[in-house]
C-alpha cells in the first residue's frame, strides 16, 4: 500500500476533535481548514527553489525563492471545498479547479456532474483534495478527468483514507502520491469509513 501518512501531533490532535460526533459544523470547518493548511506544508516540501539576489537593510545577499512553478488545487465537490482555503493560505497563487462527483448511495459508484479546470492544465502540477477516500471511486474518477485534460503530475490529499480506497488509487493511478492524516480500519456495509468521521460534506455544511 503506497500512501504517506502525515502523523504530525497537531494534525492528529485536530483530527481526533473532528472525529468526535459532538463537534458542530463551525468547529468542524475551522479544524478541517487548519489541518488542510498543515498538510499542505508537507505536500509542498519538494517545491523547486531558485537563487536570487536581494538587499537586506545590512548587505546584499543571495537567497532562495520559489521558482514560480504553476500549481492547481482541485477540490472534489462538495466536501473538498472545506479544505481549499487552508491550502490557499500557503500557496495563494495556485489556481483552483472544481470537479463535481458524488457517490450513488446504492451502488457507491461515482457520478460525475461538473468539471471546471484552469485552461493550462498540462503546464500545472495538481493537488486533488477531498477529506474522504473511501472506496476510492470519486478520487479515481477525478484523477481520470484531470489526466484526460492533460494533467501529468497529480498528488491526492485526503484527511481520512480506507485501505480499500488507497488500493484502488494505487492500482488505477500508481503515479499519484496519496497523502493522508490516517489510514483507518475498513469500510462498513454502507461504504462509510470505520471509525472515520461520518459524512464529511454533511458535517461541513450542516445539510443531509
Ligand atoms: C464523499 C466524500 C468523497 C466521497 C468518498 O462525497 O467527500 O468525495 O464521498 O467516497 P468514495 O471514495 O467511496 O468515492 P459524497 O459522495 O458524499 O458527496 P458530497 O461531498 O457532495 O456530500
Ligand atoms: N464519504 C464520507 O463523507 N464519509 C465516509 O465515511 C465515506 C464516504
Amino acid at each position: 500500500m503506497q500512501v504517506k501518512v502525515i502523523d504530525h501531533p497537531l494534525i492528529q490532535h485536530k483530527l481526533s476533535l473532528l472525529r468526535d460526533k459532538n463537534t458542530g459544523s463551525k468547529d468542524f470547518r475551522e479544524l478541517l481548514e487548519e489541518i488542510a493548511m498543515l498538510m499542505a506544508y508537507e505536500l509542498t516540501r519538494n517545491l523547486p527553489l531558485e537563487e536570487t539576489e536581494i538587499e537586506t537593510p545590512v548587505a546584499r545577499t543571495r537567497c532562495k525563492v520559489l521558482t514560480g512553478k504553476k500549481l492547481g488545487v482541485v477540490p472534489i465537490l462538495r466536501a473538498g471545498l472545506g479544505m481549499v482555503n487552508g491550502v490557499l493560505r500557503l500557496i495563494p497563487a495556485a489556481k483552483v479547479g472544481h470537479v463535481g462527483v458524488y457517490r450513488d448511495p446504492e451502488t457507491l459508484k461515482p457520478v460525475e456532474y461538473y468539471c471546471k479546470l484552469p485552461t493550462d492544465v498540462s503546464e500545472r502540477d495538481f493537488i486533488v483534495i477531498d477529506p474522504m477516500l473511501a472506496t476510492g471511486g470519486s478520487s479515481v474518477a477525478t484523477i481520470d478527468m484531470l489526466k484526460r485534460k492533460g494533467a501529468k503530475n497529480i498528488k491526492l490529499m485526503c484527511l481520512v483514507a480506507a485501505p480499500e480506497g488507497v488500493h484502488l488509487v494505487n492500482e488505477q493511478h500508481p503515479d499519484v502520491e496519496i497523502y493522508t492524516a490516517s489510514v483507518d480500519e475498513r469500510l462498513n456495509d454502507h461504504g462509510y469509513i470505520v471509525p472515520g468521521l461520518g459524512d464529511a460534506g454533511d458535517r461541513i455544511f450542516g445539510t443531509k
